[in-house]
């Protein structure tokens, strides 16, 4: 397994232009599925977690291709609507398939992408959203067989904005026959991004960005050439990390209305942001101020893809802040791995107790999810002396060679694959 050296105590410093967004990218390749022909997607990051929604979508009988950022996706010689559970396995994102397969086949079989390292992640408000739209949902064992001969509009009300459940309705609905009206939609930046995305296919939705999202249901979509936003959680990391190592960095390319409760953290903890057009400049020369309360919670909140980052930058505060996790209920691993670098968090049920310490120091440590490891790359490059970061494949899902990145911004980072035997 692949692991990060880094040789911390170093500010960053220089200018960096922020990689196409993850999540994003995911569901908008997803969905070229309901139009026949050649899709061009640009701006698709280089990542693990692309990769094997790239080899789900050749499985299924599609050509695709990706390079320098863009992807060019033939759905025309797709066959099959049955993603193998060995790939399914491997990204919980596959789930996204459902909406647009069903949609195209009026069938599809699935299986249960399973929990994950930050919790159960239940799917019931994907399968109810398809069961409102018409479908006959038959779960086997870890199987899910889906059919539907016609989908009809309906209106669906979400228990909870879950981002997915969202977006699959939406892809499924694109298709569907009449009207569809979700109501306590997500409002996640990447939901009107795949709005967009559809809209440019001939779709006909209304309100991604709100809480109501409208669809009137079209006969057939066409292909498009689309470009996928800034990833504002790859830009929020880095932001952090030139606060946490006390840097000056520009970054380009980024959307700041996506980062809004991040800048508004940030600030509070004494660190200086200026905001002009795409381009957000983040300084920091002394130590951060403590932050009384953040609480994670569905956008335009504190994003939880951020919670762990941001966590790195109060352990050095002055000041005791607290940090609540209410999206998932196991995304505070990483705090076991802080303490061994020197920081004092104390957790009680989903809530973080951080009493900011002067430095922390290198050490050993182990990525456990990919924001977690996104962070303690950052506690590195903040502390003194060297650490290694373990088990970075799940920082490789959503951060385009993070060591290239930093090391561009002046960073000592570098990555030690392991030799093969023969
Ligand atoms: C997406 C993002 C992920 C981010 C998350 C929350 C992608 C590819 N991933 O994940 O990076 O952390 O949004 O912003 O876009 N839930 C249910 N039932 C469901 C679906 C979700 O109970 O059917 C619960 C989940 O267990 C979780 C919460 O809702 O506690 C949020 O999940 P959701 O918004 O669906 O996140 P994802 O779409 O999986």
């Amino acid at each position: 397994m692949d692991k990060l050296v880094i040789e911390g105590g170093k500010p960053l410093s220089g200018t960096i232009v922020i990689q196409g967004a993850k999540n994003a990218a995911l569901p908008i390749l997803a969905a070229s599925l309901l139009a026949d022909g050649t899709t061009t997607i640009d701006h698709v990051p280089d990542l693990l977690d692309i990769d094997v929604m790239l080899n789900i979508l050749r499985e299924l009988g599609c050509r695709a291709e990706h390079s320098g950022g863009t992807v060019v996706l033939d759905t025309e010689t797709a066959h099959t609507s049955h993603v193998p559970e060995s790939l399914m396995r491997q990204m919980r994102s596959s789930i996204f398939l459902m909406g647009p397969l069903l949609a195209r086949f009026g069938e599809t079989q699935v299986y249960q992408p399973g929990g994950c390292a930050i919790g159960e992640r239940k799917i019931d408000l994907h399968l109810e959203g398809l069961k409102a739209l018409g479908a006959e949902i038959e779960e086997l064992g870890n199987r899910i067989i889906c059919r539907a001969d016609k989908l009809r509009g309906a209106d669906i009300h979400l228990t909870f904005p879950s981002v997915g459940a969202t977006e699959n309705i939406m892809m499924a609905a694109a298709l569907a026959e009449g009207r569809t009206t979700i109501t306590n939609a997500a409002r996640e930046p990447e939901i009107q991004d795949l709005q967009r995305f559809l809209n440019a296919m001939g779709a006909k939705i209304m309100g991604a960005g709100t809480d109501t999202i409208t669809i009137d249901g079209v006969q057939s979509l066409t292909p498009c050439r689309y470009k996928v936003i800034p990833d504002r959680i790859v830009a929020g990391t880095i932001m952090v990390a030139a606060a946490a190592t006390r840097g000056h960095v520009t970054l380009q390319n980024t959307q700041p209305a996506h980062l809004s409760s991040l800048i508004h953290v940030l600030r509070r903890a004494g660190v200086q942001i200026v905001v002009d057009g795409d381009i957000i400049k983040v300084g920091s020369a002394t130590r951060p101020k403590a932050v009384e309360r953040i609480v994670t919670s569905p956008y335009p909140a504190f994003p939880t893809d951020l919670q762990s980052q941001v966590m790195v930058l109060l352990t050095l505060a002055d000041g005791v802040s607290v940090l609540k996790e209410t999206i998932f209920e196991g995304r505070l691993k990483h705090v076991d791995e802080l303490s061994r670098m020197g920081a004092d968090i104390r957790v009680d049920m989903n809530a973080a107790f951080i009493r900011g310490v002067p430095r922390l120091y290198g050490a050993t440590v182990e990525a456990t999810d990919l924001r977690a490891g996104a962070a303690l790359v950052i506690a590195g490059l903040a502390a003194q002396g060297k650490t290694v970061v373990e088990q970075i494949h799940h920082i490789d899902r959503g951060y385009e060679k993070i060591e290239t990145m930093l090391s561009r911004l002046g960073a000592r980072i570098s990555r030690y694959s392991p030799v093969p035997n023969n």
